[in-house]
């Protein structure tokens, strides 16, 4: 029998996810190896156990194809996060039965792809002994020991053309327009994309805003004659002394539901500047679609250097992106620190530079 691996998809999806998909398999088959892909994330690995064979020739149709063609959950029997993003142990017969899987199916390793959550329960299945490598995915970019996660540039890409529309309806309208865009706790979707797309303020929930500061940006403004303003939201951005705001839904098996913040400062500096404003939330839009020029190479890079790890049998690490290089970490040092918008970071600078509020 020739070598085989196999490879799932875990926890939210998002542009790059096929790409990795892609690589690993050709890759792979360049080596002549076989790659299993497991359907619906770890749950594939559980009884009844769901793969297929990864055709190395019909990996050019879905290459740069949204989504992932092997499926993903946030949530169900491997949940690895609850709340506000506690990693939880998985049940240890579940565990068992994956590696009991893996053995079976003769799979020299696993290759998980995913963020925090995901990537936590690989190292959980890697203290079982099972031969894991993590792929680091999330829009939110907010995994430790990596400075980048694949996807986060194409939803940059999104949000900024949102705003680039946004603008022109602003500007025609003399409103204030709020866009919510994703992240979860970090700030950096709305850090670069308000940047990309010339947001007036941004607000994360690195640096918890008063609504004062964001009526001054309005007032500067309208001092310089210039009669809207746009403002981007993180989705865990919140009011000094304030609440994370979130759609009120508790489920055992997942996260809490972020998402609100943008109407609220809306109807906030509506009423406090007496100007029209109105909010977008930008949502799954962000998560659709082909990934951009840069996620592809990033993910071909990853994919890459997985199957090159695994030939190493650099088990228990991931592919990481350091100061422009992709080399390896244990998957250990990037799991359970969410890697959040450092305050004294370029971007934060440059932005505080160009006079951008952050609301602080
Ligand atoms: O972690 C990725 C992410 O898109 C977050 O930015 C967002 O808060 C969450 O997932 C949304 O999850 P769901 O798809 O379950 O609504």
């Amino acid at each position: 029998m020739s070598t085989r691996i196999g490879i799932l998809t875990g926890g939210g999806d998002c542009p790059g996810l096929n790409t990795v998909i892609a690589t690993v398999v050709t890759a792979a088959a360049k080596r002549g190896w076989e790659t299993l892909g497991f359907i619906d994330g770890y749950e594939g690995l559980i009884n009844p156990v769901r793969c297929m064979v990864l055709p190395h020739s019909e990996m050019e149709h879905v290459e740069y194809r949204g989504g992932t063609i092997l499926k993903t959950t946030n949530r169900g029997r491997f949940a690895a996060k609850v709340g506000q993003g506690q990693a939880v142990r998985v049940p240890e017969d579940l565990l068992d039965e994956a590696k009991s899987t893996v053995e079976y199916l003769g799979l020299k390793a696993l290759v998980c792809v995913g963020g925090d959550g995901s990537l936590s329960i690989a190292q959980q299945l890697f203290e079982r002994g099972v031969p894991v490598v993590g792929v680091p995915k999330t829009i939110d970019n907010d995994l430790d020991a990596t400075a980048w996660t694949f996807g986060f540039d194409s939803a940059v890409a999104c949000a900024t053309d949102a705003l680039d529309r946004l603008r022109t309806t602003a500007e025609s309208h003399d409103r204030v327009m709020v866009l919510e865009v994703m992240g979860r706790y970090a700030g950096w979707i709305a850090l670069y994309a308000g940047m990309a797309g010339g947001a007036d303020a941004i607000l994360i929930p690195e640096i918890p805003f008063s609504y004062d500061s964001v009526v001054d940006i309005v007032r500067a403004r309208e001092r310089d004659g210039l009669t809207y303003t746009i403002v981007v939201v993180a989705e865990g951005a919140r009011e000094r002394g304030g609440d994370l705001v979130t759609d009120g839904s508790v489920q055992a098996d997942r996260e809490v539901r972020l998402g609100g913040i943008g109407a609220r400062v809306s109807r906030e500096l509506a009423q406090r500047t007496g100007r029209e404003s109105r909010v977008v939330v930008l949502g799954h839009l962000q998560r659709g679609g082909s990934p951009t020029n840069f996620d592809r190479v990033l993910c071909s890079l990853y994919g890459t250097n997985a199957v090159e790890l695994v030939a190493a049998r650099t088990f228990g690490h991931m592919v990481a992106m350091h100061a422009w290089d992709i080399v390896s970490v244990p998957i250990a040092a990037a799991i359970g620190r969410l890697r959040t918008v450092p305050l004294d970071s370029a971007m934060i600078r440059s932005a505080r530079a160009l006079g951008i509020s952050l609301g602080d």
